[in-house]
């Protein structure tokens, strides 16, 4: 990300039209989170860290958003870039799209780029449309219609997932795209045609076709079924191509990514058919892996809506297995992970067709966590009292406790694993030792800036009363700036936010908090920043207390200033009138500072008396 080269693209004025324009409320609650109404404000759980009480609060008359967990912050344009994923220019694309203003300024090849991206989208688009119309209207669709229906599929669910058919021709899509206006290096570039010796042809033919979307409902592919056994392969994909990586894409997230985020975990099942049928009975927090592998770009895009993932593969023997390899990818991404097992031969899609979808949720509350499922899996296929067989069981296991992320739940595990296995606990935690685990281990904390209390000393609470008046006032930024350098600040953080304040405080303007918070270099002290425009209403008298926090700060450097030439003194052995001429001029002004400070107080308390 640079944004420093980013602010020279787009012009300040648009920036601000689009953050403008994006009311923030709205712009969090698309984006998955539940807000509601807490006086003023709106509150939510932080889609951001795990939590079991909401302590996300946006404000809808700041524009800002905080979280008073795990101290996240910022502006609209923050909000969508990290909860997205996005830099900054995706990000005001991504709002600007969605207010339908043009970005002007743009850089040429980046420009280009990203219109080619925007014609490939448009293309799938119209690919989804066309393929949706030929399966709903055109006569050729009808056997594709009696395969749906026949698999149980609702006339309410195709349309919503837009489901397909493409006809038994080879140019069929070739021909219309191109009447269109679409290029053949567009319809390849998509992956829709394939160019061969003769001449290019319709990728899919004959097939029922689920379109693929990323997580914003974006198309970005498609999977084709084939509606005999002796058309190979049962399913053909899209290739990999500028929009799809089938590394970052779970079927569904889209339409699952609300009812994930409230449900707080995710249904991960295998295939195109068991979403839909899952989806048609109500259960709408499932996506798919689609036959691939899990990546770890798959678990992040999870993390983002859910801590949990519960895994529902095929009872079958390859089902078994994908499940286990995927709850390690996912495991050693810090989500939690269970696993629901389903009858052999039964996939999610026919279990929930014969035992409806009551059944169905059943199995997946009483899903089994990865050591559960080691554990089990092997008492069940072996015998665990033989030594040999429990020593290895012991290892697999210690294997596992090793990629967990969370304390809590690693000691959760040992007890339970020392508990089926009749195993001593203190021999798990040797074990695990053993294989390398080291006690400091301790997952990263977030680097939290120093924003509360803690640990600052007095003269840093000054500092930081400071600095917060001012954020509350930025009027107040220009008169401060003038007696105070921002590097006389002692605590780093507020040395680089005065340092912001400082330097976006010009001759001509006021300087304007949430354009600071856009250009903020570090995400730690925007949130800062945010967190102090989010606190209750700011004392009244603000610029009193500016004044005395100026003042006392003042007296410290003074303070300062006296040892150093005292000390100087020693060390050179300087020519003593000289010093002490300085010492006094210093305590001078030090006294001075203090007596107009007294006369600041009495004036703020004209009720006190006495002269
Ligand atoms: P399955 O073989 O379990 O198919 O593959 P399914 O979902 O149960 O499909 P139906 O019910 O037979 O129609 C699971 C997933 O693996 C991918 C597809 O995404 C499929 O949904 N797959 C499978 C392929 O990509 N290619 C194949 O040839 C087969
Ligand atoms: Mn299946």
């Amino acid at each position: 990300m640079n944004r420093p080269q980013t602010r020279t693209i787009v012009p300040r004025e648009t920036i601000d039209e689009v953050r403008s324009r994006s009311d923030i409320v709205e712009v969090i609650s698309e984006c998955g989170v539940v807000l509601r109404p807490a006086g003023r404000d709106y509150k939510g759980p932080c889609p951001f860290h795990d939590e079991k009480t909401p302590s996300f609060t946006v404000s809808p008359q700041k524009q800002m958003f905080y979280c008073f967990g795990c101290q996240t912050g910022g502006n609209v344009i923050s909000f969508v870039q990290k909860h997205e994923g996005k830099d900054f220019i995706e990000t005001l694309e991504w709002l600007a799209g969605r207010l339908n203003i043009d970005l002007p300024n743009q850089d040429a090849r980046g420009s280009a780029n990203r219109k080619r991206v925007t014609s490939l989208e448009d293309l799938n688009r119209f690919a989804v449309e066309h393929y949706h119309n030929q399966l709903l209207i055109d006569r050729a669709g009808a056997s594709a219609m009696q395969y749906l229906k026949h698999r149980g599929v609702q006339l309410k669910t195709l349309r919503s997932f837009q489901l397909g058919y493409a006809k038994s021709g080879r140019r069929e899509l070739i021909k219309v795209a191109t009447d269109k206006g679409f290029t053949i290096q567009q319809l390849i570039d998509a992956g829709l045609i394939k160019d061969e010796d003769r001449g290019p042809q319709d990728r899919f033919w004959n097939r029922v076709l689920f379109p693929i979307h990323n997580e914003r409902g974006v198309p970005v592919g498609f999977g084709g079924r084939s509606l005999s056994e002796e058309h190979q392969p049962k399913y053909l994909n899209s290739p990999a191509t500028v929009l799809y990586d089938k590394s970052n894409i779970l079927y569904n997230l889209d339409k699952a990514r609300q009812s994930i985020y409230k449900k707080q975990h995710v249904l991960l099942v295998e295939g195109y058919m068991d979403v839909l049928m899952l989806f048609q009975s109500g259960i709408e927090n499932v996506v798919a892996s689609s036959g691939t592998s899990l990546s770890e770009n798959h678990a992040n895009l999870l993390k983002r809506f859910a801590p949990e993932v519960i895994i529902v593969y095929d009872g079958d023997a390859s089902g078994f297995q994908a499940a286990q390899r995927g709850l390690h990818r996912l495991l050693a991404e810090g989500l939690r992970v269970r696993i629901a097992l389903l009858p052999t031969g039964e996939d999610p899609d026919s279990f929930t067709r014969q035992h409806g979808s009551d059944a169905f949720m059943e199995l997946t509350g009483k899903a089994i966590n990865l050591i559960e499922f080691q554990i089990q899996a092997a008492i069940q296929q072996q015998d665990i009292h033989r030594i040999d067989v429990k020593t290895q069981v012991v290892k697999e296991v210690v294997e596992t406790l090793l990629n967990l992320k969370n304390r809590v739940e690693q000691n959760e595990y040992i007890k339970y694993t020392a508990r089926e296995l009749h195993v001593e606990e203190s021999v798990l935690w040797q074990e695990l030792r053993d294989a390398g685990f080291k006690e400091t281990r301790v997952p990263n904390q977030r680097r939290r800036a120093k924003t509360g209390n803690q640990k600052l000393t007095p003269r840093a609470q000054i500092e930081r009363q400071l600095i917060e008046a001012l954020i509350q006032s930025p009027a107040l930024i220009s008169n401060v700036k003038s007696q105070f350098h921002y590097q006389d600040f002692t605590e780093p953080d507020f040395v680089s936010v005065a340092q912001l304040l400082w330097e976006a405080c010009t001759d001509d303007k006021n300087v304007d908090i949430q354009t600071l918070i856009n250009e903020c270099p570090d995400e730690k002290l925007s949130a800062f920043i945010s967190s102090v425009i989010l606190q209750k209403t700011p004392p009244p008298n603000l610029q009193v207390r500016v004044e005395g926090c100026l003042k006392k700060l003042q007296h410290f450097l003074l303070r300062d200033l006296e040892q150093r030439v005292r000390s100087h003194a020693l060390a050179e052995g300087a020519d003593e009138m000289e010093t002490l001429e300085e010492l006094v001029k210093l305590s001078n002004q030090r006294r001075a500072l203090r007596d107009r400070r007294t006369v600041d107080t009495r004036s703020e308390n004209p009720n006190e008396g006495g002269s």
